[in-house]
């Protein structure tokens, strides 16, 4: 017996040096860890339970056979954070370049499959040189098995994509489906065809960081949510995001006691709008100061920044916040931002997270470039998420709410379920000189007029009570007591109940 338990540990330390020494030490050269020590950074102590740690690929040609690495570059299992269980994947560099054959995709689809039986969610660490070269359609094969997976997962468990080395090729195609994608700083990129391709086919010089690296794809393309400086930043941010997210599409999110008062004050909102329309405020202090403990997790921060998306909590209990930031754009919607803030509408209408919304919006952005790039088609993803969205919705107009902008960000009319609007308020179909352009053309020539009109416009239109007397708005609010009347609407909506007709699945504008 006791030559069989030495046996069992010889061949787990074999399998725990992955590619070997000299293979570590060249990950470690590179300022990454190994797929272990990332899964000892991410887990909670002692939480990790290593499955399918002896299986071999079976692949035969290129003197494969030869060749067998306990685990075969990926290590898989499930563990704790903050004592909720996830289950999770991490690729092995060290072991054929992490790349993807016929039993590593099988040992990643076990794990997806549980964590959809179990409602647990799938975190996967990416690091991998793609599809084993060495086998062919197995491997191809394979990875369609876990694009599947990615699908059918969807909206049932959180996904997310932790990218630590290489993405490229299909392979891109199943963090591209999960729910958020995580990037590391200059060792980890994603493309679909690599510079070498693009050299040939474009004729244009690029290199791995620029065409598909962290600051790439969360300043450029919105690939990836947020850009981590290493390794263990990047891990342990990750455990802070999990907090905020339930385990599965059945449970509601964790609640965080807290200290912060659920009816705290705060006096210098009062003054956070500015006393021209014209001028920009940061969202970003509105939402600091709202939110339990100023804890704000945002996502996508250097992409489409007029709309700001993030979690946070209120009285102890998840939020997701959409807002129109003035600083970027005046805060206008165009394509990627209602992109950007589409998506994560429907992550959290998905997982049972109330929306809070903070309006400050003077419309579309106009031109040439965002008509023709389907303005149409992408603005109305926005509306469309925002209407469909049954969890709870809570939404603040602070300043400007003009036109279709006002309709889309969660307005009354979509099923918003407690509106309110600050004093500043602005809701109409357009700004008052825009309005008064229009409507009183033929007094271009005379300023003054003009003037007069403007003037008239502002003070029927430009403010909330004309909404306020029809109902759209539920009611004028202080600034400085927007905290408490968002805890006090959120406990009021925590028992929602709301169900769509029967279909087999929406059709989103994509
Ligand atoms: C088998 C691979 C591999 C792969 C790397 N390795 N990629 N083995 N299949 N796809 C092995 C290398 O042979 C090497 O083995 C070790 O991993 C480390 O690789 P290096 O090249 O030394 O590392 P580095 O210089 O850091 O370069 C990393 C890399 C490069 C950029 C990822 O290895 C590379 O270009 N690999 C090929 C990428 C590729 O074309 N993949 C297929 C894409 S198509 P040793 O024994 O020397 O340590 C695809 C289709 C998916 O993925 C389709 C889905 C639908």
């Amino acid at each position: 017996m006791k030559d069989i338990l030495k046996e069992l540990e010889r061949r787990r330390a074999q399998a725990r040096m992955g590619g070997g020494e000299r293979r570590i030490e060249a990950q470690h050269g590179k300022g990454k860890l190994t797929a272990r020590e990332r899964l000892d950074v991410l887990l909670d102590p002692g939480s990790f339970e290593e499955w399918d740690m002896f299986v071999e690929h079976r692949a035969v040609d290129f003197g494969m056979a030869e060749q067998r690495v306990a685990g075969d570059g990926v290590v898989t299992g499930h563990g704790r954070i903050d004592g909720r269980p996830v289950m999770v994947f991490s690729q092995d560099f060290t072991v054929f370049g992490g790349s993807l054959s016929e039993t590593h995709a099988q040992k990643i689809c076990k794990v997806m499959d549980q964590a959809v039986q179990l409602g647990v969610p799938v975190i996967g660490l990416n690091d991998s040189g793609g599809a084993r070269i060495q086998e062919g359609v197995e491997s191809l094969a394979g990875y369609a098995e876990v694009f599947l997976r990615n699908a059918v997962a969807s909206g049932v468990v959180p996904q997310i994509s932790m990218i630590m080395g290489p993405c490229a090729g299909g392979a891109v195609y199943s963090p591209a489906m999960t729910d958020f994608i995580f990037m590391v700083k200059d060792s980890s990129y994603m493309f679909v065809t690599g510079p070498d391709v693009v050299k040939t086919v474009t004729h244009e010089t690029v290199t791995h960081e620029e065409l598909g690296g962290a600051i790439t794809h969360t300043t450029k393309s919105g690939v990836a949510d947020l850009a981590f400086e290493n390794d263990v930043e990047a891990l342990l941010d990750l455990r802070r995001f999990l907090s905020f997210l339930p385990l599965n599409n059945r449970e509601a999110p964790p609640e965080r006691p807290t200290e912060d008062p659920a009816d705290r004050e705060e006096p210098s909102l009062d003054t956070l709008v500015p006393p021209s329309a014209t001028r920009p405020y940061d969202m970003k202090e509105l939402i600091l100061k709202v939110v339990d403990e100023g804890d704000f997790f945002e996502l996508q921060p250097s992409y489409a920044g007029n709309i700001v998306i993030g979690f946070a909590r209120m009285n102890g209990k998840t939020v997701g916040i959409v807002a129109n930031q003035p600083m970027v754009l005046a805060g206008c919607l165009d394509i990627d931002s209602a992109i950007k803030g589409a998506r994560f509408v429907r992550f959290c209408d998905c997982f049972n997270i109330p929306i809070v919304t903070f309006v400050d919006v003077p419309g579309f952005l106009p031109g040439t470039a965002q008509e023709y790039n389907g303005i149409i088609k992408h603005g109305a993803k926005l509306l469309f998420a925002y209407a469909q969205a049954t969890v709870p919705k809570v939404t603040v107009i602070t300043r400007k709410a003009y036109g279709g902008a006002y309709d889309v960000m969660s307005s009354k009319h979509l099923r918003g379920d407690v509106n309110y609007a600050w004093p500043s308020a602005e809701i109409a179909v357009m700004g008052p000189k825009g309005a008064v352009e229009i409507i009183f053309r033929a007094d271009a020539g005379d300023p003054e007029k003009i003037e007069e009109r403007t003037e008239e416009y502002r003070r029927l239109f430009a403010n909330p009570f004309v909404a306020a007397s029809r109902g759209f708005i539920d009611d004028v609010i202080m600034p400085h007591g927007t905290r408490r009347r968002i805890c006090q609407a959120l406990g009021l909506l925590e028992k929602k109940k709301l169900e769509d007709p029967w279909r087999k699945h929406d059709n989103l504008p994509l």
